[in-house]
């Protein structure tokens, strides 16, 4: 059956059961594979992207319900050459191993900064607390996600900040 998906801002049409998870439409169909399968069974968050705003596990989530909701995926962010913020807080502070889990935390952690922009360290904490790292990079990732932070927080005081407001 055929789908029309808002990712990353295009209009994307896809032809695949709607039971399909979302996470196999973005990596099997629409070559998004930053996305990972880690359990398929919404217990590690390798596969967070955001629909609409929230943080939500691919793996779990058919296509169906996700309809014409905005899908945003780490490719949405940045790219190598222009990294988003968090992307380049989490090179800053070298925030990964493996790299499995990484996809799934920027995303997660974008989801907390659109909504909460300046989060104290617990609620930090708390809301990456669904992702797990098999590596034990998480002080790291914390810490990315705090940078991040306050990268935004000082470009959005800044006079060139408030100029783009
Ligand atoms: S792969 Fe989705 S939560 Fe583990
Ligand atoms: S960096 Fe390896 S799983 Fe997190």
């Amino acid at each position: 059956m055929s789908t029309t998906l808002n990712v990353n801002g295009q209009a994307r049409t896809v032809d695949a059961d709607p039971a399909t998870p979302l996470l196999y439409v973005l990596r099997d169909d629409l070559q998004l594979n930053g996305a990972k399968f880690g359990c398929g069974l919404g217990q590690c968050g390798s596969c967070t992207v955001m629909v609409d705003g929230h943080a939500v596990l691919s793996c779990i989530t058919p296509l169906s319900a996700v309809g014409a909701r905005a899908v945003k995926t780490i490719e949405g962010l940045g790219t190598v050459d222009k990294p988003g913020v968090l992307q380049a807080a989490f090179i800053a502070e070298q925030a990964a191993q493996c790299g499995y889990c990484i996809a799934g935390m920027v995303m997660r952690a974008q989801a907390l900064l659109e909504r909460t922009p300046a989060p104290t360290d617990a609620q930090i904490r708390e809301h990456m607390n669904i992702n797990l790292c098999r590596c034990g990079t998480h002080m790291r990732i914390l810490r990315a996600v705090r940078r991040a932070s306050d990268n935004l927080k000082s470009a959005s005081t800044s006079p060139e900040g408030q100029r783009h407001g």
